[in-house]
């Protein structure tokens, strides 16, 4: 009895550990971003839309990046934000971008479309649950719907949200609203026009790709 007490003491601690680390890691990422935000933004009405992702109007900093794909997990879109933005500053910063592309952009635009490109996401993920069969017993486990509220889009969604706050030039909103690339539901014809246009475009979809495919994992 004692035994299995001390058991089931050390288990809950162990689980409370774990919830603990994973709230460390949103806030880390969250403290992060907001020095990111304002080391980087000072465009008028950027003050304000950074008050609104951390009212309780919105869940930016505790939602996922997806329900079921890379980073469906408490603070995935946060994290997801900050990957996009070191892939983005990573990209630009190769010598081949800089001198044979000739991309040169300023430290904010990098910071706003990086930063800014999925908040078409905020408060669309609402957690519930799912059966699942495990080993021919069916049992409950945690998953997140997907309900927007305000069905805009994607990348045009996040423009247009932004765009309440803040001025955009033209050719962040291109790179903000395109960022999906051919993966997307856009006609290929204006994706590739963009991309050729607007080349931030390129290297925001390019580094969306790689925070996506290499440095995230789905739980
Ligand atoms: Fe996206
Ligand atoms: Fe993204």
């Amino acid at each position: 009895m004692k035994n299995q007490l001390s058991y089931v003491f050390f288990f809950s601690r162990l689980m409370q550990n774990v919830i603990l680390m994973k709230k460390d890691v949103i806030n880390m990422h969250k403290e992060r971003f907001i020095e990111l935000y304002k080391t980087h933004i000072h465009r008028e009405g950027s003050d304000k839309l950074l008050d609104f992702l951390l009212s309780k109007s919105s869940d930016f900093f505790d939602a996922p990046a997806s329900t079921r794909f890379h980073g469906n997990y408490d603070g995935g879109l946060v994290e997801h934000s900050l990957n996009v933005y070191d892939c983005l500053v990573d990209y630009l910063s190769r010598e081949r971008v800089k001198d044979t592309y000739k991309l040169n952009y300023t430290d904010e635009s990098i910071a706003i479309v990086a930063l800014l490109h999925d908040i078409c996401k905020v408060n669309c993920y609402k957690k519930g649950t799912r059966n699942v069969k495990e080993d021919g017993v069916w049992k409950q486990v945690p998953t997140y719907e997907y309900n927007d509220t305000l069905p805009y889009g994607h990348g045009e969604k996040s423009v247009y949200m932004i765009s309440g706050y803040m001025r955009l030039t033209r050719e962040e909103a291109f790179a903000i609203r395109y960022h999906m690339g051919f993966a997307g539901s856009e006609e290929a014809r204006n994706v590739g026009a963009a991309f050729e246009m607007f080349p931030l475009a390129f290297a925001l979809s390019t580094a969306d790709m790689e925070a996506t495919y290499f440095l995230e994992e789905k739980r």
